[in-house]
């Protein structure tokens, strides 16, 4: 089963702007199954341990006040090849190098405010997957 499962976060930005609904259309037409999802959001603490990895880069402050800004949709979806089928699906962090139709060419605003999360490896899936999800919330 390695491999079929991925984690995503839609960003608050995108939550704010009404696009949860327009963006879980793009994933399911992509063929992803949803195994866990809620509307939740993350305090300042969390959205730093979440980033962890990120800590030494200049970015890391806006990005953890940008998280902890407003509720979120955390997802964990499955699908043959998940993580990077769903990196493609989301497009480039910088939506202005993101091909036409990703979901961040479609609703990401900047490279800080890019509306969707989308874990990087197998292992960093399952890693963030566990962050949100307790076992029992996971289908
Ligand atoms: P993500 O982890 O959110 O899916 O994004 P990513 O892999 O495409 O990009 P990553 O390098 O992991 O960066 C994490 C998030 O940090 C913010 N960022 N801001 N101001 C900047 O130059 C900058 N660079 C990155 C973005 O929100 C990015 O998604
Ligand atoms: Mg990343």
């Amino acid at each position: 089963m390695a491999g079929n499962k991925t984690f995503t976060m839609i960003k608050p930005d995108a939550v704010k702007a009404g696009h949860i609904g327009a963006i879980l259309a793009k994933i399911n037409e992509a063929g992803f199954r949803i195994a866990a999802m809620k509307l939740t959001k993350l305090s300042p603490e969390k959205a730093g341990e979440f980033y962890e990895v990120h800590k030494e880069r200049p970015f890391y402050q806006e990005l953890v006040d940008f998280m902890s800004s407003g509720p979120i949709v955390a997802a964990i979806l499955e699908k043959d090849n998940a993580v990077e089928d769903f990196r493609t699906l989301i497009g480039a962090t910088d939506p202005s190098k993101a091909a036409p139709g990703t979901i961040r060419a479609l609703f990401a605003t900047s490279i800080g405010e890019n509306a969707i999360h989308g874990a990087d490896s197998d292992e960093n899936a399952q890693r963030e997957g566990s962050f949100h999800f307790a076992a029992t919330e996971m289908f």
